[in-house]
């Protein structure tokens, strides 16, 4: 089916999300494989739904459900790096590179500046919400348990200001929350308690370095930081998400987000 079938079920009636719907669809039929979403993606799209496997086949009749690589998202090695994901996988990488090289600058230990480089490695790969944590347990078998820890606390301490280190509340977290915007008790309570904690200050070093305001000139590289990685980060032989850890399905699922199940 070409471009032209698919101008012939796209109609002035429709609305934006039947229109995106209809233009999925058409895609999908180009696909030797049935790709299949999840529930959560759904979800994020405000919708409490999920479509079968009898009805999706019925849909794309004669095929199959895809089982592997989704062939619309850039190929991975059969033993993939840490840095085959940065290259292939995250959306953006400038906020966390420019984030580890401020910490380097600043003269702050490989632990901190590889704990910059992935705090917000969750947010690019897989998921917003509650960030600090799904990405402390990504990282968790691979890293030292300082830079793991700091991730995960990094995400209650950015709402508390320390002047000791000169953080102050971001101005960012204003435009974006509002004025009254109070976190919730969890993070509170998690802040109460990363406080008085042996990493806390590799944590608080995140927020210091955590770069609010994106500078669109800054010239960072993924490149000068493969030493680091090489120092810091235990690369499975295996390949990440071929390995045996407790997070290694949390890599394959970004590396293969449509397999069937
Ligand atoms: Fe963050
Ligand atoms: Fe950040």
């Amino acid at each position: 089916m070409g471009p032209q079938a698919l101008a012939g079920k796209i109609t002035s009636q429709m609305t934006l999300s039947e229109k995106a719907d209809a233009i999925e669809e058409h895609m999908m039929h180009e696909l030797d494989r049935i790709v299949t979403k999840s529930v959560f993606s759904h979800l994020t799209d405000g919708r409490v739904d999920m479509e079968g496997g009898a009805a999706l086949q019925a849909k794309y009749s004669g095929k199959l459900f895809n089982m592997g690589p989704d062939p619309r998202l850039p190929p991975m090695p059969e033993k993939p790096t840490l840095i085959d994901y940065f290259r292939a996988r995250f959306a953006s990488t400038n906020h966390l590179l420019q984030s580890a090289a401020l910490a380097r600058k600043n003269g702050h230990n490989e632990k901190v500046v590889m704990a910059c480089l992935l705090h917000d490695i969750a947010v690019v790969s897989f998921i917003r919400c509650d960030h600090g944590y799904w990405g402390a347990q990504m990282i968790e078998p691979y890293v030292d348990e300082e830079v793991s820890w700091a991730v995960r606390m990094h995400q209650a301490l950015r709402f508390f200001p320390d002047e000791s280190v000169g953080y102050g509340y971001p101005d960012l977290y204003r435009k974006y929350f509002g004025d009254d915007y109070q976190p919730e008790p969890y993070i509170v309570e998690e802040y109460k308690r990363a406080r008085n904690h042996k990493h806390y200050m590799t944590a608080r070093l995140i927020c210091v370095n955590d770069i609010y305001a994106f500078d669109p000139n800054a010239k960072v590289n993924l490149d000068d930081f493969v030493d680091i990685i090489g120092r810091n980060f235990r690369q499975p032989k295996e390949g990440l998400g071929w390995d045996n850890s407790p997070s290694a399905h949390m890599w394959r699922t970004i590396m293969w987000p449509t397999r069937f199940l």
